[in-house]
């Protein structure tokens, strides 16, 4: 079919087409039905085809998604994504609101003009949506809050977005949470265990798993769709209070929830919460909790931001679920650095909306204080992401039973030494440190998923130690695509792509390394730190305890723990080998150069809220200039830097004499 103005008719085909979607995606009332919806997407696509010129990525022609991605490109937000301090009682609700008044009051307005708006909170994946003079430009993921990663492409897919909207300002970011309807991810579960592929454990991940994908293509085949709650930076745009900033999206076609709701006390705002929680149940998509937020964007500014949070809005969180089902046995597994940890095998439950069949007992005190046995009745749960938990027996239905208090083995489930448990330690230990299967397994299980080696997942660790090809984390590097291709499942190109990756590995930067030798009680941030302020192994395997003590976040105990454990006989094999096998263990000369910056050596505090950066960014800031950002103050902080409302740390800083710096004089200092 060949139109008169093609350039018009197309105009119209995406206008009508926009409008469709807005009906049947965000105001879920279609007005036509699939067949004729049908037919205008086809005519509009023959006519782009026809006349390429027309196609605009804001087409509805252009949502099925563009070609795979190598990576996410990283982006800033124009204004960060902010977190919300909890309330998990009404009790905690009420403090809030009491700070908010004395706050208020500091500021001279009169609380009885505070207004409440509350909404339901979305467990899903926060994203920001720019729009530049009304079109659609760039999606991002929340990610640390300042940077996100750009998933254009694959927001773009997501019917629920408008691709342009109309009376539209210069610039506004859009925020909202996307998320999959519980309906879809029955199903998506469902498939994806009929074809053999792992389910996901919830709405959430499935989400966050469907959003982050490289190629579009997946993104478009599962049914999201999200919530919009607020804007970020805007240019253009004058917004008085939260209502109006909700009609406003609404008007311009984004999806917002209708049960939003003003308040005028803080008692109408706590039946709101718990209605809200009586309806948890019935709703096609997860909330963990209602949101309450101040209506008067006004006074937004001048309440300010805490750390992240933002002082005018608060997370009311429900408890989480519960379900209550017999534990069958308590089985221990053997951890990386020796530790026994009880596991529950449990009748399998459902608990909120997820099957659970193990859970974690934690450790032997833990089990001990809640007195669980096996064959009691438990009560178990689940909050987001969190590993299912025993939270108790059912004492009551134990009438009649004899159940047996449960004990950590005598010898290692695994290789069968005899376990040991040290003095004021929480934990029976297999002190077979590099003997015990169990233990080499979670090794070298932890040391590929810190060095990133993707091919060597659980599956191949546990074949390649199984069959003899490996017994240690070293061996991984003496690997060869002969040896691995004698397995069956490997192929000559598979097998070659591992051994690519594994030899790619060996630039991972001495932290990382470090962080996957896995030192007892050594996590990533420590290994940071341990690298950077030792710059070598030979270093650190020179340092005493005490020296170990200096690097920042690490206390006697733990020092005392990694000089044991650097003297170990095993250890230092392992390090030996490793490094004759090619992998860094120093500083490379660029990580060193970045630590001689201007703010060498200096230590810095904190307070308050300040200007325009957020204190994770001037923390970031002075980090890369090479100073230190620590949490009080003392006789060696060399300056405070003190934003809006400092707290305490204000006095003690002058009381002892130390510069105190607004933002603008850290600017001056880092520009030097
Ligand atoms: S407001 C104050 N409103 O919850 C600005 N957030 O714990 C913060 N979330 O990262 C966002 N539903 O992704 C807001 N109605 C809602 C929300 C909501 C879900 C998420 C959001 C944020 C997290 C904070």
């Amino acid at each position: 079919m060949s139109a008169k103005n093609p350039a018009k008719r197309a105009e119209e085909l995406r206008g009508e087409l926009a409008r469709h979607d807005h009906r049947y995606y965000v105001v879920d009332d279609p007005e036509i039905g699939d067949d004729a919806y049908d037919a205008l997407v086809d005519e509009l696509r023959a006519l782009e085809e026809e006349h390429p010129e027309l196609r605009t990525p804001e087409s509805p022609t252009q949502r099925v998604g563009g070609q795979p991605l190598g990576k996410f490109q990283q982006v800033r937000h124009g204004e960060p994504m902010f977190s919300l301090a909890n309330a998990r009682s009404r009790e905690e609700f009420r403090a809030w609101e009491t700070r908010l008044h004395n706050r208020l009051r500091q500021l001279d307005i009169e609380p009885g003009e505070l207004r409440f708006v509350s909404e339901p909170k979305i467990d899903g994946l926060a994203i920001s949506l720019t729009y530049e003079d009304g079109t659609f430009t760039r999606g991002a993921t929340r990610g640390d809050g300042v940077i996100g990663e750009d998933v254009t492409q694959n927001l773009r897919t997501i019917k629920a977005i408008p691709l342009r909207i109309d009376e539209a300002p210069k610039l506004v970011e859009v925020r909202g949470e996307v998320y999959l309807p519980r309906s879809a991810f029955a199903e998506l579960n469902e498939a994806r265990t009929a074809a053999g592929e792992p389910a996901f454990a919830n709405p959430r991940n499935a989400a966050a798993g469907s959003l982050r994908q490289l190629d579009p293509g997946i993104t478009a085949s599962r049914p999201l769709s999200i919530w919009c709650y607020g804007t970020g930076a805007h240019r253009g745009l004058d917004l008085r209070t939260h209502v109006e900033e909700l009609d406003w999206l609404r008007a311009r076609g984004f999806k917002v929830n209708d049960e939003t709701a003003v308040h005028e006390t803080a008692d109408e705002v706590v039946a709101r919460c718990e209605w809200w929680e009586a309806r948890r149940e019935a709703l096609d998509f997860e909330i963990d909790g209602a949101v309450i937020k101040v209506d008067q964007r006004t006074l937004w500014r001048e309440l300010g931001v805490a750390g992240r949070e933002p002082r005018w809005a608060v997370a009311w969180k429900f408890p989480p679920i519960t379900a209550t089902t017999r534990l069958n046995k308590i089985v221990w597994n053997v951890g990386r650095t020796g530790r026994l940890l009880p596991f529950a095998m449990l009748e399998p439950v459902h608990v909120g909306g997820v099957t659970v069949s193990t859970a974690t007992l934690h450790n032997e005190e833990d089990l001990a204080r809640k007195d669980v046995r096996e064959g009691d009745d438990v009560v178990v749960t689940r909050a987001g992401d969190v590993i299912p938990q025993v939270i108790s027996p059912l004492i009551q239905r134990r009438k009649g039973k004899r159940l047996r208090k449960p004990k950590p083995p005598a010898k290692c489930p695994r290789c069968e030494t005899e376990t040991v448990k040290p003095t004021e330690s929480v934990w029976t230990i297999c002190p077979n440190r590099r003997g015990c299967p169990g233990q080499t397994f979670q090794q070298v299980k932890h040391f590929r998923g810190a060095m990133d080696i993707e091919g060597l997942g659980e599956k191949n660790v546990i074949r390649f130690l199984d069959e003899g090809l490996i017994s240690d984390p070293a061996d991984i590097y003496d690997l060869t695509p002969e040896r691995i291709q004698e397995l069956q499942g490997f192929g000559e190109v598979s097998a070659r792509n591992l051994i690519e990756e594994i030899e790619a590995s060996k630039e991972r930067p001495f932290g990382l390394v470090l962080y996957a030798l896995g030192l007892p009680g050594i996590g990533y941030v420590n290994a940071q730190a341990l690298a950077e302020h030792f710059g070598s192994i030979d270093a650190l395997l020179e340092a005493d305890a005490e020296a170990i003590e200096e690097v920042e976040g690490i206390g006697p105990v733990l020092a005392r723990q990694v000089q044991e454990e650097l003297s170990d006989e095993g250890t230092l094999d392992l390090i030996r080998r490793l490094r004759e096998r090619g992998l860094r263990f120093e500083l490379s000369a660029a990580e060193r150069r970045s630590h001689g910056g201007p703010l060498e050596g200096k230590t810095f505090v904190l307070t308050g809220t300040l200007g325009e950066l957020t204190r994770e960014e001037a923390t970031a800031m002075i980090r890369r200039a090479g100073g230190k950002v620590t949490g009080s103050v003392s006789k060696s902080t060399d300056y405070v830097v003190a934003g809006e409302s400092p707290g305490s740390k204000l006095g003690k800083a002058e009381e002892l004499g130390i510069p105190v710096l607004a933002e603008q004089g850290l600017r001056e200092l880092l520009a030097v």
